[in-house]
């Protein structure tokens, strides 16, 4: 049985929870952090323990508000390269992958310093956005970030037409009260990802919240979050 309320006081604490999208897409776990409370000690987490890319994910709204396409419709329009973006991953789904930051401020854009500066900005934003300031939030997205940088922005097409870990971690800010504002990277291993026992494993011996993709989507389902 999942505890949503010990998993929003364990995100709003700080600590990283872990989502298992499911067998027959990825079957992959991957770290998640709530991005209201990121800072650089958290990202040298998810690089150290996670390994893989690090993202900043939000919802539909985010993507609506501050006019963002998605990288593939972009790509699509240049005819030399658009085949490139007519292909798909094996398990089918379109990316979701809108476009890659860094914030002004930041140096190169890579340490844990400066992703961790353009998250927390980007997480700033998405409050504004879900608070319905939709006007500052615009003008302070323009403001602040140039592109591309390194930190790459996900949004949500809703669950039920995407099941990916960008869909499950947007459902889960829902279903557990918290702003669509997420910090992502997939757990490696030697050479390749991370197994689902391993991943299990690393949760129970770090005290985390090991989450299967099943029980948030049948929990966004009871709630009416699909979309
Ligand atoms: C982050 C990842 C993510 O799993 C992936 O890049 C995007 O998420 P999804 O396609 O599952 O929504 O590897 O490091
Ligand atoms: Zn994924
Ligand atoms: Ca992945």
């Amino acid at each position: 049985m999942v505890s949503w309320l010990d998993i929003r006081n364990a995100l709003l604490n700080g600590k990283p929870v872990l989502i298992f999208d499911s067998i027959e897409r990825e079957a992959e776990t991957d770290m998640v952090f709530y991005a209201g409370i990121i800072d650089y000690k958290k990202i040298a987490y998810l690089r150290k323990y996670a390994g893989g890319q690090i993202c900043f994910v939000s919802g539909g709204l985010f993507r609506e508000a501050l006019d963002l396409p998605f990288l593939q419709d972009l790509i699509i329009k240049y005819p030399s390269i658009r085949v490139l973006a007519t292909r798909k991953p094996r398990y089918g789904d379109p990316p979701a992958f809108n476009i890659w930051l860094n914030h002004i401020a930041t140096k190169t854009g890579i340490s844990d310093y400066d992703k961790a500066l353009t998250i927390k900005t980007l997480s700033e934003i998405a409050s504004l956005i879900y608070k319905g300031y939709m006007e500052e939030a615009r003008d302070r997205f323009l403001k602040e970030f140039y592109a591309p940088g390194h930190v790459p922005v996900l949004t949500s097409r809703g669950l039920a037409n995407r099941r990916g870990h960008t869909e499950l971690s947007v459902a889960l800010s829902l279903i557990t009260g918290l702003t669509p504002s997420m910090v992502i990277a997939e757990m490696l291993d030697e050479g390749q990802s991370l197994s689902y026992e391993d991943a299990k494993r690393f949760a129970t011996r770090n005290g985390l919240f090991f989450i299967d993709g099943v029980d948030i989507v049948a929990e966004a389902e009871k709630r009416g979050f699909l979309n």
